[in-house]
């Protein structure tokens, strides 16, 4: 790889042993993909193995110690830098049933965890929906992990990033460089399948299980090809297009999608596609819907035990929708519904009422915490009486395993609450 003169300095150690261990993971991984060098990064959202995954063991513990070596005598974060949420909320943890003990420790785990973040200059926001709270721009090129952010940012923004690890990522918040493969090159963020709406779908109806039930399915038959979705409405609102770019990060290992008239890089098919022709058509039709929502919604027991909103983390308005759904009604007694947001969200929601308004109908509001994670393991989930979940998230539904699921529209949701 190409090097400048200050990327050969923090290489050769000038920066110190913390930049030079960045720098040399960012090397490697260059060489990997063929980059022919570095590119300068305006932001990186991480993920702390050590705060996000600490009871699902899904990161091994190389990654903790690589993240821990990274970390220790790193002096600052050389770009505006954010963090996904943790695991749990410990406060939110005692209110469903968790012993306050056992939570008492993980808040003491938390905090030592997060500290050495802060002690970089951390912007604390810990949220998966950073692009709300540290927006960016077309051409802009970032660092960082957290598989929804990395396709919003892309395919709404017209950002250009790759989905990093969690070390990747820490190493390019260090540096302040990426390596210039992958989505960091225009040629390389063309699309390459066509999803075709059939007649029968009405897109004007979607409800934000249906978007995401349409990328899920979209993602499963495109694999990696990039896809490009025609026939949406341009007007989708942000908090749509959340819904639709979550599920291409897990089922498939996608970093973008084009959304014709919506991407900045995609005003019409043929933008989308470079000029090229689609490699492959995707018709998608009440069927391969029906037969989406029934893969995904595992649960057989008509009897809910917790409703889940906020994966990806809510939106003000997703709440704003959920406090109206429950005007005058109230939770049953056996159920648990909680909306998932970041803190700047929960506070103007809390500032508007809205909090009031769901916690009063029997709901919980909480912010700074991951809504899939948290019931991973069936164990946890069963520890608090939790065997069937409702959503209206297609990446939770995917996520969860353990507890059954059941996928639907927010006010299906909010009905099952009732
Ligand atoms: Fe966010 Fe956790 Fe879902 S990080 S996108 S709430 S799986």
């Amino acid at each position: 790889m190409k090097l400048t003169r200050e990327e050969e300095g923090m290489l050769d150690g000038k920066s110190g042993a913390a930049v030079q261990k960045a720098m040399e993971l960012l090397v490697a991984l260059g060489d990997l993909y063929d980059a022919e060098g570095m590119v300068d990064i305006a932001s990186s959202h991480l993920i702390a193995p050590e705060l996000l995954f600490r009871p699902v063991g899904m990161y091994v513990d190389w990654v903790r110690e690589l993240a821990g070596e990274l970390l220790q005598g790193a002096e600052r974060f050389r770009v505006p830098t954010t963090m996904d949420p943790v695991y749990i909320e410990p406060e939110f943890g005692k209110k469903i049933g968790y012993p306050s003990s056992l939570m008492d420790q993980v808040a003491k785990a938390l905090e030592q965890g997060a500290a050495p973040y802060r002690r970089l200059g951390l912007i604390c926001n810990f949220t998966c929906h950073p692009y709300f709270l540290h927006p960016s721009r077309k051409g802009q090129h970032l660092g960082g992990a957290e598989s929804n952010a990395v396709v919003f940012s892309n395919t709404v923004f017209g950002a250009m990033l790759n989905r990093e690890s969690a070390p990747t990522a820490l190493a390019t918040a260090l540096t302040g460089r990426t390596p210039l493969f992958g989505m960091h090159l225009p040629q390389n963020r063309c699309g390459e399948t066509l999803v075709e709406l059939k007649d029968d779908l009405k897109p004007a109806d979607f409800s934000y299980s249906d978007y995401g039930v349409l990328s899920y399915y979209a993602g499963q038959v495109t694999g990696d090809r990039i896809p490009v979705f025609c026939g949406l409405r341009q007007e989708m609102t942000l908090t749509e297009l959340m819904h639709l770019c979550a599920p291409l990060g897990v089922s498939a290992g996608l970093a973008m999608a084009h959304v014709v008239g919506v991407t900045p890089e995609a005003p019409t098919p043929e933008a989308a596609f470079g000029g090229r022709k689609p490699k492959e058509r995707i018709p998608v039709g009440k069927a391969e819907m029906r037969q989406t929502y029934q893969r995904l919604s595992t649960a057989t027991d008509e009897k809910v035990d917790m409703v889940a909103f906020g994966c990806p983390h809510a939106t003000i308005t997703e709440i704003q929708e959920i406090a109206r759904l429950l005007v005058g009604r109230r939770v049953n007694s056996k159920v648990k519904l909680f909306v998932s947001t970041s803190e700047p969200v929960r506070v103007v929601a809390r500032d508007s009422g809205l909090v009031e308004a769901i916690e009063s109908a029997g709901g919980l509001v909480v912010s700074g915490m991951c809504t899939g994670p948290t019931f991973l393991p069936g164990r946890q989930a069963a520890e608090i009486g939790v065997k069937v979940i409702a959503t209206n998230s297609a990446k939770l539904a995917h996520y969860v395993y353990g507890p059954g699921i059941w996928l639907g529209s927010t006010k299906k949701c909010v009905d099952a609450a009732i």
